[in-house]
């Protein structure tokens, strides 16, 4: 492929200002987006990296409701901490704007108008979900329910995150409000709608037949399955306080749907920074040799994909995307993401407690990128990237250069003399790595373009460990001036290709090797002569620090903390069961008892065998406790039998009875016995 566009605006999904940036996010839309227009910038293309806050919505107005302040508070308080995280990882945006701008404000008011002159919108009253106790129609995140398609409970007005269906509010099996928990009504009001059954032709050969080849299958697919399904109008007006008035007569207290605006907010954000830098912001949104690409994550396809080009089709003179490269989701340690539960790494925390390893995370969420599936986040495998890879490869590989170049020559580069064919195919090899991770990067395989990149260094260290200039210095030292003089080269062409990954590490290598100005991606495959001979690099520092056992446990814990809280927030008493009768509580036979051994059942991990002094006799009885319980602090418990429960063969050993116990908040199983420890075994309870 080659990147024949004469401009790029490159758009990363606008973050709804409810709340601080975590690492989905980053894996799935900023930091490919950056790794590509640094990419894009290094081959000295014409780019406009573009995004903002996405501050409308009732996400906002849900949060800010929830902390009892202004929805400006909240949008100002997380803009603000965004742009700022951002920032400091070098997620290199051209220009980071805000929906709530009044450059914004207009252009989405402006858009809106002239479509609604242009009658492109269907204008209809019809019967909406109405909160009677809140006083106020539902729609969107205000409302929950059970998706018609795939019955998953937790179903969003707008959208199904299980199956990633769009949704009509009205559809929803159940519907709750989330405000106020009540049934919803229906009542009538007007709106404006998207005809979008009038795009399905424009859709058919857009996407499904121009499309097919070039886009990844996830998003085609779902895409496909939408139209094949056949679209449905879309009202893009809200009966809600928050957000732009819809401009047009007899539309008071209603605002443009959130997703009509948000993604107008690229356009405006370009208008923006083309004001700032004296531009026109217009062929990066209108002239057909420009490519626009959205990086965005799988729950934004359909919005990116169809209701956004169907705006930009009916606005007129607009271009298409190009391509929507849309990410899968990442977990964390096996789990899903979840904001409301706290199961998150925040960007701003991350940044606080590993300082100066911004790209330790970049390059762990990029070796590991949920592009083609869901994939899973764990910190021993964020350690061992860093500790295996970045140092013990990449960090090493620099290390033996510029300490060994310092220690033969001060410094100053050798010159190459005579080439040995391990040499001129170590030259060749290195040559050819920027068209290989370029290639990667260009169809969007950000994983395997950084595993090229760690190849790049491998190839380094190998050299090294074969010449062994080290050893070679004591009898050839002529020959360790050409070893070096490669080892060089090939550092020099780490530092132009690590760029778009690892930005703050090329900056920190071209001190080391003492460059001023980045190397164009493209040079390096012309020459070989990166660092001349004569030149002086800089002094020596390491590029990668290790990260200790200590840093990832403290990690590991707060995560346990956090299920620890979640799980007693969440704890809820069971309803009582239906009576039963005196007989029926009476047939039960109930004891006391002690253990008197225990021990864990092999090859399960809740199991413990344990022996009951019941007085009489001694039971064997297999209770489930040894997530609570160890061998230890059961024996010598006094506990209460269920005597006459008919026995069970549960792992080859067989129950005869049942120990009475409760949980905790926690989740923790605590044995029930008799109060008094003096009691002996083998007595009736009633
Ligand atoms: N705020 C949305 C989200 O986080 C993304 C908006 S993208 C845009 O899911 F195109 F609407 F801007
Ligand atoms: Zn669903």
């Amino acid at each position: 492929m080659a990147l024949t566009a004469k401009r790029y605006t490159i758009t990363a999904a606008l973050p709804y200002t409810n709340g601080p940036i975590h690492i989905g996010h980053l894996a799935g839309v900023y930091v490919p987006a950056d790794i590509y227009s640094r990419y894009l910038r290094a081959q000295k293309k014409d780019v406009a990296f573009i995004c903002g806050s996405d501050e409308h919505g009732v996400a906002i107005s849900i949060r800010a409701k929830k902390e009892g302040v202004s929805p400006k508070e909240i949008i100002d308080k997380y803009d603000g901490m965004i742009r700022k995280s951002f920032d400091k990882l070098g997620i290199s945006f051209d220009n980071y704007s805000r929906t709530s701008a009044p450059i914004h404000h207009e252009t989405a008011s402006d858009i809106f108008s002239k479509m609604h002159t242009a009658g492109q919108f269907v204008e209809e009253v019809t019967e909406q979900l109405y909160d009677p106790e809140a006083k106020q129609y539902l729609a969107d995140r205000f409302v929950t329910g059970t998706c018609p398609k795939c019955n998953h409970t937790e179903a969003y007005g707008d959208q199904c995150e299980q199956c990633g269906s769009s949704l009509n509010a009205t559809e929803l099996i159940n519907p709750k409000s989330t405000l106020s928990g009540a049934e919803p009504i229906l009542k009538e009001t007007k709106h404006w709608f998207l005809p979008l059954d009038q795009y399905e032709d424009f859709m058919k050969e857009w996407v499904i037949e121009g499309h097919k080849e070039d886009w990844k299958p996830n998003v085609y697919g779902q895409v496909k399955s939408w139209v094949d399904e056949g679209l449905r109008p879309r009202a893009v007006t809200r009966d809600l306080d928050w957000g732009i008035p819809v401009p047009v007569e007899g539309a008071d207290g209603k605002v443009l749907y959130v997703w009509f605006d948000a993604p107008i907010g690229y356009i405006s954000s370009t208008k923006e920074w083309a004001a700032k830098n004296n531009k026109d912001w217009e062929p990066y949104w209108k002239d057909k040799e420009t490519s626009l690409v959205h990086f965005i994550g799988k729950d934004n396809i359909v919005f990116h994909c169809i209701i956004f080009p169907c705006i930009l089709k009916a606005a007129g003179d607009y271009i298409l995307p190009e391509n929507v490269p849309a990410n899968e989701f990442l977990n964390l340690e096996g789990n899903k993401i979840s904001t409301s539960k706290n199961w998150a790494v925040w960007l701003h925390e991350y940044l606080e407690e590993f300082p100066g390893q911004e790209d330790v995370l970049r390059y762990v969420l990029t070796a590991n990128a949920p592009e083609t599936k869901d994939n899973d986040f764990t910190w021993k495998d964020f350690q061992a990237r860093n500790n295996n890879e970045l140092v013990a490869i990449f960090g090493n590989f620099i290390n033996r250069v510029s300490v060994l170049t310092q220690k033969y020559y001060d410094g100053s580069v050798p010159a190459r003399k005579n080439q040995t064919p391990e040499d001129k195919e170590a030259l060749e090899k290195m040559k050819a790595f920027p068209a290989i991770i370029g290639d990667s990067i260009e169809r969007f395989r950000f994983r395997e373009a950084s595993q090229e990149l760690m190849n790049l260094a491998r190839l380094g260290n190998k050299y090294l460990a074969d010449q062994e200039p080290w050893k070679i210095i004591k009898i050839d030292p002529t020959r360790v001036e050409t070893i070096m003089n490669i080892a060089l080269q090939i550092a020099a062409t780490l530092a132009t290709v690590s760029e778009p990954f690892l930005p703050h590490s090329a900056q920190k290598l071209r001190t080391i090797l003492n460059i001023t100005n980045p190397t164009e991606w493209n040079a390096v495959a012309t020459t070989e002569d990166l660092l001349v001979a004569g030149h002086v690099i800089g002094s020596q520092e390491l590029l990668f620090a290790k990260v200790e056992d200590s840093s990832i446990q403290a990690q590991l814990e707060r995560l346990q903390d956090t299920k620890k809280n979640n799980a007693e927030a969440n704890f809820e008493l069971t309803p009582v069961k239906e009576n039963i009768s005196f007989d029926q509580f009476n047939a039960m036979d109930l004891r006391t008892g002690t253990v008197i051994e225990a021990e864990k059942i092999k090859k399960t991990k809740k199991l413990l065998n344990l022996k009951v002094d019941l007085g009489f006799e001694i039971r064997t009885i297999v209770s489930g406790i040894a997530e609570s319980y160890t061998p230890e602090e059961m024996i010598g418990k006094k506990v209460t039998v269920l005597a006459n429960l008919a026995s069970r063969t549960i792992k080859g050993v067989e129950s005869q009875g049942m120990l009475l116990m409760t949980e905790n908040k926690e989740g923790k199983l605590i044995v029930i016995g008799p109060e008094d420890a003096s009691i002996d075994n083998g007595f009736e309870i009633n």
